[in-house]
């Protein structure tokens, strides 16, 4: 059997992840049982749309799979989504400004946006994880390669005011504590926290390689020295450490 590489199997299982804060869904808004038209921003694998399409009572042929970059000029018609969905696009877009204002013209009056994102920024609230771990030095050296990349990973925290400022209303944000680890003593958090690290294992190369060497200039051996601090500090139940969602 051909095996999967790290990256896309992290993919999969952010899915599980987000659906599994989402006590099981796959969207917030409230966008009704019947929406017509539906995009996917960044779609990735397709695991989301082709969950989507199942979640209406689509047939799969209403499916479709567009290559193209999200950031150019749309050639959809104005008006015509009722809903617009994109997930974990930190690190990926140079322009949301321009991202927002093509969602805002594309979708109908009173259609839905929602953008779900991870919030790369590793906290605690006992204190148990420091800015001296390597944990929290991996992410803000992450954040800090992306900037200057000029694509930003930590792009959550900016989307409610960009999106408030595109002319959309009734904006709402939803923060979900993700713990990561088997730290957490309520049963849901713990296994939210179990896919957590499984998550933040597999991705950590994938995020890490290209921002570390091609923008900070890091040699592969300075990555791994630092990813192996990294894997012990993901793995320490003594850090009980979580991400926002
Ligand atoms: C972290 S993955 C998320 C995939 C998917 N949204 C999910 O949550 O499972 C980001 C995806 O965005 C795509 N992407 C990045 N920049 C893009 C762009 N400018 N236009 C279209 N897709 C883009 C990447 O190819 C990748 O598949």
């Amino acid at each position: 059997m051909e095996k999967w590489p790290p990256w896309l199997i992290g993919m999969v299982q952010v899915h599980h992840l987000f659906r599994l804060n989402l006590g099981g869904n796959l969207f917030r808004a409230p966008i009704g049982d019947s929406p017509q038209e539906v995009l996917d921003i960044g779609t990735g694998t397709g695991i989301w749309a082709i969950d989507f399409a199942e979640w209406p009572r689509w047939v799969p042929p209403n499916v479709k799979f567009e290559v193209d970059d999200a950031e150019s000029d749309w050639s959809f018609p104005p008006n015509h989504f009722d809903f617009i969905h994109a997930r974990t696009m930190g690190g990926s877009i140079s322009d949301l400004d321009k991202l927002l204002a093509q969602c805002y013209k594309h979708l109908k009056p009173g259609g839905w946006l929602e953008l779900d994102e991870v919030d790369t920024l590793a906290r605690s609230d006992d204190g148990s994880l420091t800015p001296q771990h390597a944990l929290s030095q991996w992410i803000a050296y992450l954040n800090e390669a992306s900037m200057k990349a000029g694509r930003r990973l930590d792009i959550a925290r900016t989307y409610k005011a960009a999106i408030e400022k595109t002319g959309f209303v009734d904006v709402r944000d939803d923060i979900y504590k993700n713990p990561v680890g088997t730290w957490p003593k309520e049963k849901r958090l713990k296994e939210i926290g179990q896919w957590g690290t499984l998550s933040t294992l597999e991705g950590l190369e994938a995020y890490s390689l290209a921002l570390l060497t091609r923008v900070l200039g890091w040699d592969r051996a300075r990555i791994e020295v630092m990813l192996t601090e990294v894997r012990k500090d993901i793995s320490d139940r003594k850090i009980h450490w979580y991400f926002n969602m």
